[in-house]
């Protein structure tokens, strides 16, 4: 039974997760992060922190290492091996980086978490990987505290998932980002384009997201798109990724209308 938790990392995750631990009946939980000033931290996770790695609880029933995903196995490699259960959060990340610990596995949430954000665990679905079943049976137990969503997914299949995870989630808000500076360069009220992000993504919820695509590339307008592409001419990065995702709705326009015939 997991009673004490570590979490290794004081970011977007760790502060979800602090969140959530708050709410349980945890006999000791700790969080390490690296910075001098704990100041900068977010509110929730100050009275858990901890800055100095030699104080720092490594022998909790469960220690989450929720760094960056390429310092894992650096971290891992600071951690003595008391028979606790060592585990990462990465979508893209093998259980194999962990496996110089007895009991070790991933529990990788599939959603977007950000400081800023309040979020419910209740429906987040959560991959779970472990090296025996005692870790499994543990950090299942553990889990269900978070979500009624759990599922069993080796290494290979999770790293499916977040190549996925990253066209809908993270390419989907990057083009937000592109259309808001865009917008806030021409004295564009960018609020007035909030109702069609929040139509485009809902709708892809209720119809197959390659029917739900329109715009100029998809209806072959090209003098609308030349348009685009001279008014983009002086922002070289907007253009560049303009021309790219046309080309490839154009492509898939035309391989649906092939599809049909
Ligand atoms: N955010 C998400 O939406 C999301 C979703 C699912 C899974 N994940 C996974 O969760 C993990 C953490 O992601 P995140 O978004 O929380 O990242 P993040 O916000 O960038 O936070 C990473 C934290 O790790 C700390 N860190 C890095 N190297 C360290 C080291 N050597 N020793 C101690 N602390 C170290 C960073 O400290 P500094 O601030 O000092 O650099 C920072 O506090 C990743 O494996 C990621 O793939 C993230």
């Amino acid at each position: 039974m997991i009673r004490s938790v570590t979490i290794i990392g004081a970011g977007n995750i760790a502060v979800h997760l602090v969140r959530k631990l708050k709410q349980m009946e945890l006999q000791k939980l700790t969080v390490y992060g690296r910075k001098a000033d704990v100041s900068g931290y977010q509110k929730d996770i100050q009275p858990f922190l901890s800055n100095d790695p030699n104080t720092l609880e490594k022998k909790s029933d469960l220690v989450i290492i929720a760094v960056n995903d390429d310092n894992i196995s650096m971290v891992a490699g600071q951690i003595k091996d008391y028979g606790q259960i060592i585990v990462h959060t990465s979508g893209s990340t093998s259980i194999n980086v962990l496996e110089q610990f007895r009991h070790f596995g991933v529990m990788y949430p599939l959603q977007t978490f950000s400081v800023d954000r309040d979020l419910d665990w209740d429906k987040i679905p959560l991959f779970i990987e472990a090296s025996d079943d005692y870790t499994r049976e543990n950090i299942s137990k553990f889990a269900n505290a978070f979500t009624e969503s759990i599922h069993y997914k080796d290494s290979e299949e999770r790293k499916k998932l977040h190549i996925s995870a990253v066209f809908v989630s993270n390419f989907v808000n990057h083009m937000v980002v592109q259309g808001k500076e865009l917008a806030d360069s021409q004295g564009v009220d960018f609020s007035l384009l909030m109702p069609l992000i929040y139509e485009t993504v809902n709708k892809s919820f209720s119809m197959d997201p390659l029917k739900a695509q329109t715009g100029p590339a998809l209806r072959n307008d090209i003098v609308t798109l030349e348009k685009h592409f001279e008014a983009l001419k002086k922002y070289p990065d907007k253009l560049k990724l303009y021309k790219i995702l046309s080309e490839s709705i154009l492509k898939k326009g035309k391989n649906n209308i092939n599809e049909k015939l």
